[in-house]
């Protein structure tokens, strides 16, 4: 018999706990549309994409929803190696560069579907042998929802990306010097809970992603820091300057990186029953 002290961890409130700490960690919603142009070149020597790709089972038979797809990057990989892909954003103008991208790249398998990831349901969309929701599901707050319905339009496997945690030590510095607090926001570990305690059993994996986001100039560096800091004090836009000066070393392609910002992603997955 239970003890009256004992926690079961599966009975906690975990939407509870991820739309607690979204509160804290997004202040407003970002514009997507503001880097529709820009994001593809931000992704140019991330090799995330290439990591992710390679932990998918993925066969010429498949059929594909990539959920907040942006460009394309991954879109357009999957594409290459699944029957169709679908891409599913809320940005315009993002879906727009993909199909830009895809039509130059000739390819002719993709579609796409604007749509906010909080009205997505099965009747609407339908069903797909893999469904990814990549780096789009950290600020989503009718979570417990959207993963029954990722679980249900999966025929075959679900894979998930949300941000870790291991630079949080470095954004929290950047944000003092900006003048700004840092929010941790959602953690991928109360994702994880909470498709456990919706009797999902998910793999958890650290993705090894080797490489440094790169700036071609100190610029860059700022506006793309801005995107998710939000506008800045010039006196705080020089501090920040400053500190990216002492801290980015230059690499062979002649681009400045961050030693102290790696990309970090955890993917959860699970196959269907
Ligand atoms: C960080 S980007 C990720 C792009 C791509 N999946 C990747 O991993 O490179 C997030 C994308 O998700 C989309 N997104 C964010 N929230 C969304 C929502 N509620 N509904 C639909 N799309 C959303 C954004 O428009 C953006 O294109």
């Amino acid at each position: 018999m239970k003890k009256e002290d004992e926690i079961d961890l599966l009975e906690l409130d975990w939407e509870y706990i991820w739309k607690k700490s979204i509160k804290k960690g997004m202040k407003k919603e970002k514009n997507w549309d503001e880097i529709a142009k820009d994001y593809g070149k931000w992704l140019e020597n991330d090799d995330y994409p290439d990591v992710m790709l390679g932990k998918m089972r993925i066969s010429s038979e498949d059929t594909v929803l990539d959920i907040g797809c942006a460009e394309g990057t991954i879109t357009r990989k999957i594409a290459k190696k699944a029957k169709s892909v679908t891409g599913l954003d809320k940005s315009k103008l993002m879906l727009e560069e993909l199909n830009k991208n895809a039509e130059e790249e000739a390819i002719g398998n993709i579609n796409t579907i604007q749509m906010d990831i909080k009205d997505l349901s099965h009747e609407k969309i339908g069903d797909y042998d893999i469904v990814l929701a990549s780096r789009c599901l950290n600020g989503i707050s009718n979570i417990k929802e959207t993963l029954l319905t990722l679980n249900e339009i999966a025929n075959k496997y679900v894979y998930i990306t949300v941000f870790g945690s291991s630079t949080h030590e470095y954004k929290k510095e950047k944000a003092k010097i900006a003048g700004k607090t840092f929010k941790a926001g959602t953690d991928y570990s109360v994702l994880f809970m909470l498709l456990k305690s919706l009797g999902i059993e998910a793999n958890i994996v650290q993705l090894e992603c080797e490489n440094l986001k790169e700036y071609s100039d100190m610029d860059e560096a700022i506006q793309r820091s801005m995107w998710k800091l939000g506008e800045l004090e010039e006196e705080n836009k020089i501090a920040l300057e400053n500190y990216f000066k002492e801290i980015f070393v230059k690499n062979d392609r002649g681009n400045w990186v961050n030693p102290k910002d790696k990309t970090d992603l955890v993917l959860i997955w699970w196959k269907k029953e």
